[in-house]
């Protein structure tokens, strides 16, 4: 490709728009070749040069990053003059020379990352300052409270301190099940050799099976021995974040002695209908200076435009149309997203009993989705946001450091239905709150495109069961735990 502006790559890449590309050139946030060029006259050539926003590569389609469920057995290597299987065998990359991201024991399973991006290796495996992993443990016999405070307080075996983060007792299949002191999760930074079973051995017991479960903000799921998968950009990014906030972390670096707490974001908030999202989005945008974007508004802004257009949900073919032709759009207004219908703004028109009793039919449309889904990418990469609705953490933004799913009895939110409709100058009596909220969630959980579910890794919140107050004190602290 040849030499181009700067700002060009940058939206091309779809970082930003031309706009707000420039305005981050001349913030002095891009780097090419490692030098920051802050004048908007630069160029660059996107095939040879590495061009990096705030420090993390821009054209990632040059690199792979592949999470694999190493099983045991596999060494974490890239070649062995033995002939024993490695981790690179177990993946097909061609054209690619991928490396492993730090390794796993021979007898050790579970996560491992693997790479052609050096800058990404080299954030997550500097020695001082490793990212969170977690492992889970079972061991030969039960270890009480007292021995599992030992190992988070630290043990010392063969001259060295090893120190786990926390230990926790867990069931080994999910969080349903009773927990069994068998089964631990071990969280930790360091990463010396063999830790977890040495410091399991100086408090007397034996590792039978040790698997990573988290590098960071990445997870294992439901990734089955020897299956690998590649990472979103968004799960990219987190790793970059995660990576820099380690670093800032480390006493007498630079970024310690200069930054300003970091706050992890994008935040990602899902839940049912009345479930209190918004009390919740409202408190901690307001606390930590987030942008606020409500998807609700703009499945909303779409019914509207819709039944405007006389364009009925079950014409899915005008419905894409219409979602294509791009007159729906975003504006920010004291830290909360508006939406507007050609550039008129609807906002406030969005609560009418026409649109609320037509939108879970337009929102079931997977085309419409992947549209409004695509735009509320954009809006979270161009700035520290917080988004609400029913896909957030497990279609729009999977790579999320936090994501909060709020539940409550249904009961509960037919009531909190009815005093909202109150608030909006609307009349409901309470079984046509109950009709609604049930209606509603029944569509939104069944439909086939992106119906609502428990993200992956979410924090669950019963909102029926705290009052507002302790349930923002619960998801402040889950904000500042991740913070640095
Ligand atoms: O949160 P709300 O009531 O404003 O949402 C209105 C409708 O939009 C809801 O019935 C489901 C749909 N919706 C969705 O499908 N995906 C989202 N991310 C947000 C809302």
């Amino acid at each position: 490709m040849a030499v181009e502006r700067l700002q060009k790559i940058l939206s091309n890449a779809g970082v930003a728009s031309r706009r707000s590309a420039e305005a981050m050139i001349v913030a002095g946030r891009v780097a090419v070749n490692g030098k920051t060029l802050d004048k908007l006259g630069a160029r660059a050539d996107p095939d040879k040069d590495e061009i990096t926003l705030d420090g993390t590569p821009v054209l990632r389609e040059r690199y792979r990053y592949v999470a694999l469920h190493k099983p045991t057995g596999v060494l974490s290597t890239t070649r062995d003059e033995r002939g024993r299987p490695t981790v690179t065998s177990l993946v097909d990359a061609p054209g690619a020379t991928l490396h492993p991201v730090g390794r796993l024991d021979l007898e050790s399973e579970g996560l491992i990352l693997l790479t052609n991006d050096g800058a990404l290796t080299e954030l997550l495996t500097h020695p001082r300052h490793e990212v969170r992993k977690e492992y889970l443990v079972a061991i030969d016999q039960p270890l009480g409270r007292k021995g599992r405070d030992r190992l988070v307080r630290g043990v010392r075996h063969e001259g060295e301190r090893l120190k786990a983060d926390s230990v926790q007792v867990v069931s080994p299949r999910g969080s349903a099940e009773r927990p069994d002191p068998r089964w631990l999760l071990v969280a930790l930074h360091g990463g010396r050799k063999r830790e977890i079973r040495r410091m399991l051995s100086v408090v007397g017991r034996r590792v039978v099976t040790l698997r990573r479960v988290r590098i960071g903000p990445l997870t294992l799921g439901a990734l089955g021995p020897g299956e690998s998968r590649d990472l979103t950009p968004e799960e990219v990014q987190a790793l970059y974040d995660a990576g820099k906030r380690a670093e800032a972390r480390e006493p007498g670096s630079m970024a310690a002695a200069t930054m300003k707490p970091q706050h992890p974001h994008p935040v990602a908030i899902d839940g049912p209908a009345a479930s209190g999202k918004s009390t919740l989005a409202r408190a901690l945008a307001e606390r930590f200076g987030y942008v606020l974007l409500d998807t609700g508004l703009m499945y909303r802004a779409f019914t509207l435009a819709a039944l405007r257009a006389g364009v009925p949900a079950s014409d899915a073919a005008a419905c894409t149309e219409l979602a294509r032709g791009g007159g729906l759009s975003l504006t920010v207004q004291d830290r909360e997203a508006r939406v507007a219908l050609d550039g008129e703004d609807v906002t406030d028109l969005l609560r009418s009993p026409e649109v609320e009793a037509n939108v879970s039919a337009y929102s079931a449309i997977a085309e419409v989705r992947r549209e409004l889904v695509a735009q509320q990418r954009l809006f979270a990469a161009q700035r520290r946001s917080l988004l609400v609705g029913r896909d957030i953490g497990s279609v729009v933004l999977p790579g999320a450091p936090v994501k909060f799913y709020l539940q409550a009895a249904e009961a509960v939110r037919a009531q909190r239905r009815g005093e909202q409709a109150a608030e909006w100058g609307e009349q409901q009596s309470a079984s046509e709150a109950e009709r609604d909220i049930s209606g509603r969630d029944e569509t939104d959980s069944t439909r086939a495109a992106s119906p609502l579910v428990v993200p992956e890794g979410a924090i669950v919140i019963d909102s029926g069961e705290l009052d507002a107050d302790a349930m923002i004190a619960a998801a402040i602290a889950a904000i500042e735990e991740r913070s640095t």
